[in-house]
């Protein structure tokens, strides 16, 4: 069907970092699926893992005990604020387990009627129609209403509107789904003291706070989880993209006080199947065996030391850079490029990035990306821009 706009590029296989074309061409991959193949493209250990796993086993559903599933909720607990986990297939879906997880407990522990999410304008969760209507930006509602009631928007990093937007509802509200860093919505990354005082906020007045790490999760921001740079514990986050490194997996993992799903509540055929979990406990593995989150931040800071350099050189065309580790937004100055011109230049030049709104170029390579290959990147975004200029 005609949902996507489509670049002009078949990708036929890839390697690491790198991606090659029909034609031969080679790319270097910033884009990584978005934000996904964490160790990049086919992968030795990963390879071997699920080979073997398909020889064991793939698919069993959710109606029997599941080993690699177990394992996996074991790695995710054992390292995060959380305690129980249900498993899916991507972030929208992850989101919408996350949203009816609020509601019912607006309904069962607060006895709200009729609960509202409240999320952040310019954010992203997701295209369902419950993730699309909690994603704060019009241009995705247009042309699917009636939308879903129950939510509601305030300004990111902003605590005085998110305040007043609890308050709106009279005590309906009943959890903040809210991105560490907004991704899609232009790589702007949350606020400390906003988030901090957001905690306060949800626990005065019995809200869950909600983290959707679908994007940041999983390392790419150099810390494990997007809420390690905000000083707080979430009572719930939302995973996907990077946690099965290229394999369809999503995740929703809550504190034991929030967990009031019970048999029958949600369920997923696919979620959490063997297959996907081994890709997810290959990922994990991996994360820590070849201690990635050091690395996501030496070569996040090389990426972003490069990245600020253009921008000291074109100040015509270029005016900042906003990121954490390995999800760097590159702005485009107002008036002049936009971000479609820049990814399109960049094609040209075997360098492969990805819009986050009309005026930033977002880089989310693979978290493997060697030092090398950041000196790459920044030689064909040089390239790139000296065309553009
Ligand atoms: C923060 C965030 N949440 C949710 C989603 C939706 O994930 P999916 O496309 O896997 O449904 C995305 C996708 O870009 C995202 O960035």
């Amino acid at each position: 069907m005609a949902t996507y706009g489509r670049l002009p590029l078949t990708l036929v296989k890839g390697s690491g970092c790198w991606v090659e074309d029909d034609q031969g061409r080679r790319h270097l991959d910033c884009v990584a699926g978005i934000a996904t193949c964490t160790l990049g493209h086919s992968d030795r250990v990963l390879r071997r893992a699920l080979t073997r796993q398909l020889r064991r086993l793939q698919h069993v559903s959710n109606l029997y005990r599941i080993q690699e599933q177990e394992e996996l909720a074991r790695w995710i607990t054992d390292r995060s604020c959380t305690d129980q986990v249900f498993f899916c297939n991507s972030g929208a879906e992850a989101n919408e387990a996350a949203i009816k997880l609020a509601r019912k407990y607006g309904h069962s522990r607060r006895g709200v009627d009729r609960p509202v999410v409240l999320s952040a304008r310019a954010s992203f969760h997701g295209r369902t129609l419950a993730a699309v209507t909690a994603t704060g930006q019009a241009k995705y509602h247009r042309g699917f209403e009636p939308l879903p009631e129950g939510f509601d928007h305030f300004q990111y990093n902003d605590l005085d509107d998110a305040r007043a937007a609890i308050d709106r509802h009279d005590g309906r509200a009943v959890a903040v789904l809210i991105e560490p860093l907004q991704g899609e919505g232009g790589v702007v990354p949350g606020d400390p003291a906003f988030f901090q005082g957001l905690r306060q906020l949800c626990d005065g007045r019995g809200l869950l706070l909600i983290l959707d790490e679908v994007q940041v999760g999983m390392g790419r921001t150099g810390r494990l989880w997007g809420y390690e740079h905000l000083g707080i514990e979430p009572d719930a986050i939302t995973l996907a993209k990077g946690l099965g490194g290229g394999h369809a997996i999503g995740a929703l993992a809550v504190k034991t006080g929030a967990a009031v799903f019970e048999p029958g509540d949600h369920a997923s055929t696919f979620g959490g199947n063997p297959f996907a979990c081994r890709a997810a406990l290959t990922v994990a593995a991996e994360l820590e065996r070849r201690e990635l989150l050091a690395h996501v931040q030496a070569r996040g800071e090389q990426l972003r030391e490069g990245l600020l350099q253009r921008v000291a050189r074109h100040p015509g065309l270029l005016s900042g850079v906003r990121g954490w580790g390995l999800i760097q937004g590159l702005l485009l100055r107002e008036g002049s490029v936009t971000a479609a011109d820049l990814v399109r230049e960049a094609m040209a030049e075997g360098l492969l990035v990805v819009p986050a709104g009309p005026q930033v170029v977002r880089f989310v390579p693979p978290l493997v990306i060697r030092r090398r290959e950041v000196r790459q990147l920044l030689e064909r975004l040089d390239r790139s821009l000296a065309r553009l200029a």
